[in-house]
C-alpha cells in the first residue's frame, strides 16, 4: 500500500506528534511504500516569517531522519518542491462546494482562537486533498485531529470522479485510536500551539522539568487515584512496559503514592526513550548539505508521480487538449 502524511514546518516536533502520527509513520516503512513530506505550503497559512519558516523546514528534516525516517526507501520532500500539487488543487477547488469547508472544525478553532483568516487557511483542506490525491495514495496516517481533513479529501475525490471517470485513489486514514490524542502538561491536546509540549530534542533537564509540572488533581499521596482520570498516566502508557504499567495501575489504585513518584519514573523513561536519536540529530545538524540533497532527491521522486497524475486530471477535465 502506498502511505503519505504530510507535516507542517510550524516548530519542532513535540511527543504529541511522535506518538500520536510519526512513530506509525515509521513503523509503516517496513512493508509499504511512503510518502512524507514537510508542509510549507500549509505552513504559509499562518504568516511566518521567511527565515523562520525556512529554518524550521530543516529542523523538521532533521527531526525525522534522526528518529528513523529511511531516506533510501521513503519519498522524503519539501511540499513546494513540487508545485504540481496547487495546479491540482485549483482543478479540484472548483469542484468543491463551500460548505464543506465551511463545515471543517479546523478552520473554525483557528478562527476562535484569534488567528485573522486568509484565504489560504479555508482553503487548506483543498490543498491537503490535493497532496494525497496527486499521489494515488491509499493510507494516510495522521493523529485524530486530521480525520476530518482525509474525509474531505475522500469526498472531493468521489465528486472529481463522478464528474470527470476514475482518475483519483480514494484515500483512508490510519490512525491508531489508542493514541489518538496525547495530552499536554495541561491535560488538554499536546500542541506547538498551546505551549503545553514536550520537544523530543529540548535538553533532558528540561524535559524532566516539564514533567514534573504536568498538572495533576490534589489527592493527597494516601489517597487512592485514578489512572485514567490522570495525565501522568497517559503518558506513561506511550512508553512503559506493560508489566510496569500494570504495577503503576496498582500504586495509584491502592493509595500511597504521590504524583511525584510516577512523574519522575515518566521522565526517566522519555529522557531514556529519545537518547538515542539524540546522537543522530546532531549529525544532522552537522551535515544541512546532505539534508539538503536527500530533499531534493525525494522531490524527482515525487514529482515523477505527481505529474503523472496531474496529467491524467487536466486531461479529464479538458484542459490542454
Ligand atoms: P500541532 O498541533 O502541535 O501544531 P500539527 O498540527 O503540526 O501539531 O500535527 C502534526 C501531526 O501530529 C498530525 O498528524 C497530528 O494529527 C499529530 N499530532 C499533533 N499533536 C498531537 C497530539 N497531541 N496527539 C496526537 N497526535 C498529534
Ligand atoms: N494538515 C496536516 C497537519 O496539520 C499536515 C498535512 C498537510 C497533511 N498535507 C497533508 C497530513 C496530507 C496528511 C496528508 O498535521
Amino acid at each position: 500500500m502506498r502511505a503519505l502524511s504530510g507535516i507542517q514546518p510550524s516548530g519542532r516536533l513535540h511527543i504529541g506528534n511522535f506518538f500520536g502520527a510519526m512513530s506509525h509513520q515509521l513503523k509503516l516503512q517496513a512493508e509499504n511504500e511512503c510518502f512524507y513530506f514537510i508542509a510549507d505550503y500549509h505552513a504559509l497559512t499562518s504568516n511566518p516569517s521567511p527565515d523562520e519558516i525556512a529554518q524550521n523546514v530543516l529542523d523538521v528534516a532533521i527531526d525525522y531522519i534522526a528518529l528513523g525516517l529511511d531516506t533510501d526507501k521513503t519519498v522524503f520532500w519539501r511540499q513546494s518542491d513540487v508545485p504540481e500539487v496547487t495546479e491540482l488543487t485549483w482543478l479540484l477547488s472548483c469542484i468543491t462546494p463551500m460548505g464543506l469547508l465551511q463545515r471543517c472544525t479546523s478552520y473554525k478553532d483557528k478562527v476562535s482562537q484569534g488567528f485573522s483568516p486568509n484565504h489560504g487557511l479555508f482553503a487548506y483542506p483543498v490543498l491537503q486533498a490535493a497532496d494525497i490525491l496527486i499521489f494515488n495514495s491509499d493510507i494516510v496516517p495522521v493523529g485524530a485531529d486530521q480525520k476530518q481533513h482525509i474525509e474531505v479529501a475522500r469526498d472531493i475525490a468521489i465528486r472529481f470522479n463522478n464528474a470527470y471517470g476514475e482518475i483519483l485513489t480514494l484515500p483512508e486514514d490510519y490512525i491508531i485510536e489508542s493514541v489518538a490524542v496525547v495530552p499536554g502538561l495541561d491535560g488538554r491536546k499536546m500542541s506547538k500551539s498551546y505551549g503545553n509540549a514536550i520537544e523530543i530534542f529540548e535538553p533532558e533537564d528540561s524535559i524532566e522539568k516539564k514533567i514534573m509540572r504536568i498538572v495533576t488533581d490534589s489527592t493527597s499521596v494516601e489517597q487512592p487515584k485514578d489512572p485514567d482520570k490522570c495525565n501522568v498516566f497517559a503518558l506513561l502508557k506511550l512508553i512503559a512496559s506493560p508489566e510496569e504499567l500494570a504495577e503503576w495501575e496498582n500504586r495509584y489504585r491502592s493509595g500511597g503514592m504521590g504524583y511525584g513518584q510516577v512523574k519522575k519514573r515518566l521522565a526517566e523513561l522519555m529522557i531514556e526513550y529519545f537518547r538515542p536519536f539524540r546522537k543522530k540529530r546532531i549529525e544532522m545538524e552537522n551535515n544541512i548539505d546532505y539534508v539538503k540533497k536527500t530533499l531534493a532527491d525525494g522531490a524527482r521522486r515525487a514529482k515523477a508521480v505527481a505529474s503523472e497524475t496531474l496529467a491524467r486530471a487536466r486531461n479529464a477535465v479538458g484542459l490542454g487538449r
